[in-house]
């Protein structure tokens, strides 16, 4: 078998084991919250795994939506920040060292993993070359999935799967309303929606928007606008459930849109918090539900991410769910992704590339 290489210098397999120095590594990191511009490309010494700990050497990284929030701060974060940070919580890539008492895995494997199982938004540090992940928060990637894809998706379809798997699952008697239903999580949800049967209506930010969620599973596609009208066309008695990852703009104009003893799941607030809900107006509003659900949770509640992954990665490779990326950029141009992120730029998902 060939040396390891690690960014930072040769490694060696003893056996199967490649054993890690501490490495210099090249990561994107923030000094002081601000704008796009406060990411800078810095080399970093990167410590050997410790004990149970996994050296994956990325070679795709997410980009969510909470890698901008905390980039600005201040959003969910309940411990103070300590810079400098390097953000990302989700990367995928080839496992290069292995820490004392770490078994399962091996050298050369593709990996991928969402958190590393503290807090999400505090625990950062996937825009890097190479990170030490701790093995249980590791998922091995099945052959057809590759690392790019999972980097894409993982995160936004554990988010989806959450969402119709727990909190609503939608069914062929079924209409559901997808808010920015060509972002990375509102794809999965409209193509997950109309794979269990339910009639998707979706609103999106621009007509190429549209014509990329009626390509994911949307049979009925409108700009934010006059949604409620438009819905109350389409479903007069009401949609089952709305799915929103927007919050403030969209939360409350959606309560008239659903039907007697529906859902109203708000998962995410790409446009700020929903302002505090008066759970009167849900009773006026025809007895309904609203669930305020985080993946974490549901990652907890399927025993470990691998496990919460099985359904997913066989959706994905029977080609059930289609992975759209929009984007993907060098992950030293960070600042560029995260521009266009925050300037709804793309459809889909971005990803970076070390
Ligand atoms: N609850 C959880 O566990 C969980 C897990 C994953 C993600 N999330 C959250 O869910 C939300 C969506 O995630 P995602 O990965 O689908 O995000 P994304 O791909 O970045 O898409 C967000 C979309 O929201 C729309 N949007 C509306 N108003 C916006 C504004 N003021 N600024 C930016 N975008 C705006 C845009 O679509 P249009 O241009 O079509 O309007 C944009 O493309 C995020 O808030 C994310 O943090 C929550």
């Amino acid at each position: 078998m060939p040396p390891l290489r690690t960014a930072g210098g040769p490694g060696l397999f003893l056996g199967r084991r490649p054993v890690c120095y501490t490495a210099v590594i090249r990561a994107i990191r923030i000094h002081e919250n601000g704008g796009p511009e406060v990411m800078r490309w810095e080399s970093i010494q990167l410590p050997p795994p410790a004990a149970g700990e996994v050296r994956v050497r990325h070679t795709a990284i997410a980009v969510n939506f909470s890698d901008v929030n905390v980039r600005r701060g201040g959003f969910y974060i309940s411990d103070a920040q300590v810079f400098p940070l390097i953000p990302g919580n989700e990367a995928a890539g080839i496992v290069a060292g292995l820490g004392s008492g770490v078994t399962g895995v091996g050298a050369g494997e593709s990996v991928a993993y969402v958190g590393t199982g503290g807090p999400f938004y505090e625990k950062t540090g996937s825009y890097a070359e190479e990170r030490n992940v701790p093995a249980d928060c590791l998922v091995r990637l099945p052959r057809g999935i590759s690392e790019r894809t999972a980097a894409a998706f993982l995160l936004k379809g554990l988010t989806a799967a959450m969402i119709v798997k727990r909190v609503f699952r939608p069914g062929p008697e079924d209409t559901v309303l997808v808010h920015a239903a060509a972002s990375g999580v509102g794809l999965l949800l409209c193509q997950w929606s109309k794979h269990l049967g339910a009639r998707v209506i979706g609103t999106v930010g621009s007509a190429e928007k549209a014509r990329v969620a009626r390509s994911h599973g949307c049979d009925h596609v409108f700009l934010y606008a006059d949604f409620p009208e438009q819905v109350k066309k389409l479903a007069p008695g009401g949609v089952s459930a709305v799915f929103d990852g927007v919050g403030r703009d969209t939360f409350e104009r959606s309560i008239p849109c659903v039907r007697r003893f529906g859902m109203l799941v708000n998962y995410g607030n790409a446009s700020g918090h929903v302002p505090p809900l008066d759970l009167l107006l849900l009773a006026k509003s025809g007895s309904l539900t609203a669930s305020r659900p985080a993946f974490s949770h549901y990652i907890a509640d399927c025993g470990g991410l691998a496990p919460a992954c099985v359904e997913l990665f066989d959706l994905v490779l029977r080609g059930v769910l289609k992975v759209e990326i929009g984007r993907s950029y060098a992950l030293s141009d960070a600042a560029t992704a995260h521009r266009d992120l925050e300037a709804r730029a793309f459809s889909g998902s971005a990803v970076l590339i070390p």
